[in-house]
């Protein structure tokens, strides 16, 4: 038995020194790893107590020869790390990843850049908001039809009897009699409330969680060419010179009139035909009606400003509100089929933007 314990104990030796050439580990760990006090040569020199008296003064040479091994490789190798390898200085250095403030952050600030140029002051409220704000004080009480559009989420928490139910916001305009009360019921006002949002859907055009962004307007004689001009100047600064915006009749509880907004493709500016190769004209696949839909608007609705403390009959204003990740996606050549990517967390899509 003994000699077969001998000759266990050089199978290992020779194992050992096999896994320690091929450990691509720095010298340092290294060291630690064989030749540590609770180090693999340690553990191996256990071994020693079962090979037979006749045969221990080998196993010990053995041992020897093993530890010297390791410290001359160990010791040869940290010298050739430092004096003898070949540095090849034109080789380029290796790519540092960096990463960058995400597309529809960047949009955000875009948006409210735009907006910031022609006096509007940037707000954000609670994305977590009561019932009041999100909807009976913009004119649509607890049983109102209406709200079903809204596929809202409630929050389990007892009720307040004033405000009502806790709500994730479904959308911004829970800004528009918030933004009333900060400036104590004293227009003008001249809000972009931008925020996420909630609602209970989720497909390619559609994140549970989103951004909107939403103006709010409130002065002496505010009028619809005031909320026209405005959308105009917004097609014209995010999409481009000669991008043009259409309002056509809509309904909202909050609004009156109210509007759905549009913009015109930028593929077919409007149209909606382009040429093929023969010059041929052919529907543009992009909208296929020469406009993209992009979010509601209105006349603020004289309930509305009474629930921000603003006399309807001194004041008005307008209101416009729509998705960020939409309004961005819509850009020129971005081609972004399905918004979820935004939210994916996957580095091969961000890193485009
Ligand atoms: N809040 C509306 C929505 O989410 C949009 C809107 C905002 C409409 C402001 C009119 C005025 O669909």
């Amino acid at each position: 038995m003994s000699a077969d314990t001998l000759s266990n104990l050089k199978i290992q030796i020779e194992k050992l020194k096999k896994d320690f050439d091929q450990n691509q580990q720095i010298n340092a760990d290294k060291k630690l790893i064989y030749l540590g006090k609770k180090g693999l040569f340690n553990e191996l020199s256990k071994e020693i107590k079962n090979v037979s008296n006749e045969n221990k003064k080998v196993a010990g040479q053995l041992l020897n020869e093993l530890k010297t091994y390791l410290q001359n490789r160990l010791e040869t190798n940290s010298s050739v790390d430092h004096k003898n390898k070949w540095v090849d200085l034109t080789i380029p250095g290796k790519d540092q990843e960096s990463g960058h403030v995400h597309p529809i952050s960047q949009a955000i600030e875009e948006i409210s850049g735009i907006f910031q140029k022609i006096g509007f002051t940037r707000v954000r409220y609670p994305e977590v908001d009561w019932d009041h704000y999100a909807f009976e004080a913009l004119n649509m009480p607890a049983d109102h039809p209406a709200r079903d559009e809204w596929e809202t989420f409630f929050v389990k928490v007892p009720p307040n009897k004033k405000m009502g139910k806790v709500v994730l916001t479904p959308h911004t305009s829970n800004g528009q009699v918030r933004e009333m009360e900060r400036l104590k019921h004293q227009p003008p006002i001249r809000m972009i409330n931008i925020a996420r949002c909630y609602r209970r859907q989720q497909d390619v055009t559609h994140t549970q969680m989103f951004h909107q962004f939403e103006g709010l307007v409130v002065d002496k004689g505010i009028n619809i060419q005031h909320l026209k001009g405005t959308l105009d100047y917004f097609a014209q600064e995010f999409y481009g010179p000669g991008t043009k915006s259409r309002i056509r009749p809509f309904h909202f509880q909050f609004t009156e009139p109210s509007f759905e907004v549009d913009f015109s493709c930028h593929i077919c500016h409007g149209t909606g035909l382009i040429a093929d190769e023969h010059g041929d004209k052919q529907k543009c696949g992009l909208c296929k009606s020469g406009w993209h839909e992009v979010g509601g608007a209105g006349m603020v609705h004289p309930n509305v400003l009474k629930a921000g403390g603003i006399d309807p009959q001194e004041y008005t204003g307008f209101a416009f509100g729509w998705g960020v990740e939409r309004t961005y996606t819509l850009r020129k050549g971005l081609n972004i089929d399905d918004i979820r990517y935004f939210y994916s967390g996957e580095t091969r899509f961000l890193a485009q933007f």
